[in-house]
């Protein structure tokens, strides 16, 4: 027994020593000392040795398994720390190499315009509306008072999906369902698409509109003046001016449009202004009585003014954006500059 006890130490250094993995080191520690192990065998063998050989063999067992209790995990500890050394060689990170541009997405100029001029209008009192863009001819004209004839009913300016009903050509189609809902003081602002047969580079077939309405007793021109002032200068800039020009719609009498002072040159006289030291920017007026009448409220007590507002014209003014097709060709290089 002796001698067996022996041969093991001598021979389990090597085996241990040699282990390449905590898998094989594993199989050693069963092989030796699991519950089938040599070393264990040696110490069921005891029972069979006579009483003086116990003592003293028994602590050769126990040595020799503490023997190899202590290589083993010896063994595992350097296998341990050479596996890290190797991660450690093998995941290096290289900090000198540049780093990869991740796309951050961003608002659409379009998007930011309209968002801005909800903003400013918001900021003085009024609601959000929408309404359809699949519109009756009802409310996108006859309540309106757009008569039969009038050139912008004609099928070359509207899209027509039947008799009756039409792609919205101006988002003032939101007015006359608002205005046959609610009882005044009606103050909103109504942005959404639009849709008319014209295609170039100041227009699209499909563009955005914001469309504002007060309803209230004694509003009038000078109310309208006063408000797009405010919007013009938050809009496009403290120092901006604006001036009306006499126009014509069905549905607005007086109409207006409304100029604002050139902000590129501040008036002097520009490309952007074409030498005028002015800008169009919307159409507007005080709401035709009849429209009024049409809707159910009553001109004698009520009046209102209202503006239309072009986006698209408005996100090309404010960034220099010189052909409106840009706008929706989805070009990223074109896009990111708003980001
Ligand atoms: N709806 C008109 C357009 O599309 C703009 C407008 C709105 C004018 C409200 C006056 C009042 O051109």
């Amino acid at each position: 027994m002796l001698e067996k006890i022996k041969a093991i130490s001598e021979s389990v250094k090597n085996k241990i020593a040699d282990a390449k993995g905590s898998a094989e080191l594993n199989d050693l520690k069963v092989k030796y000392l699991g519950r089938n192990g040599e070393i264990t065998a040696l110490l069921k063998g005891l029972k069979n040795c006579s009483p003086e050989e116990k003592p003293s063999l028994g602590k050769h067992i126990n040595a020799l398994r503490e023997q190899v209790e202590r290589l083993i995990s010896e063994r595992e500890q350097i296998l341990a720390s050479n596996e890290l050394d190797r991660k450690l060689q093998e995941e290096k990170i290289d900090v000198t190499l540049s780093v990869r541009d991740s796309a951050v997405g961003g608002l659409h100029p379009l998007t930011l315009a309209r968002n801005e001029l909800v903003d400013a209008f918001v900021g003085m009192g009024f609601e959000v509306k929408e309404g359809p863009e699949i519109e009756l001819d009802f409310y996108n004209f006859q309540q309106l008072n757009i008569p039969k004839d009038h050139p912008s009913r004609d099928a070359q300016d509207t899209f027509y999906v039947d008799d009756n009903i039409v792609l919205r050509t101006q988002t003032s189609a939101v007015q006359a369902r608002t205005m046959e809902k609610e009882k005044p003081p009606i103050r909103i602002v109504c942005p959404g698409k639009v849709y008319r047969l014209d295609d170039d580079a100041t227009h699209s077939p499909m563009f955005q509109q914001i469309e504002g309405l007060v309803v209230d007793k004694g509003v009038n021109l000078c109310d309208l003046k006063g408000t797009l002032d405010e919007f013009a200068k938050k809009f496009f800039g403290e120092d901006t001016r604006t001036r009306f020009r006499p126009s014509y719609f069905p549905f607005t009498e007086p109409s207006v449009e409304l100029d604002v002072s050139c902000f590129m040159c501040k008036g002097k006289g520009c490309r952007l202004c074409k030498g005028t030291g002015w800008i169009e920017v919307l159409g507007a007026g005080v709401v035709n009585p009849i429209v009024l009448k049409n809707c159910g409220i009553d001109p004698a007590e009520y009046s209102g003014f209202a503006f239309g507002i072009g986006i698209e014209r408005c996100a090309m003014l404010k960034y220099g954006i010189p052909d409106m097709r840009i706008l929706f060709e989805n070009d990223v290089r074109f896009l990111r500059q708003y980001r």
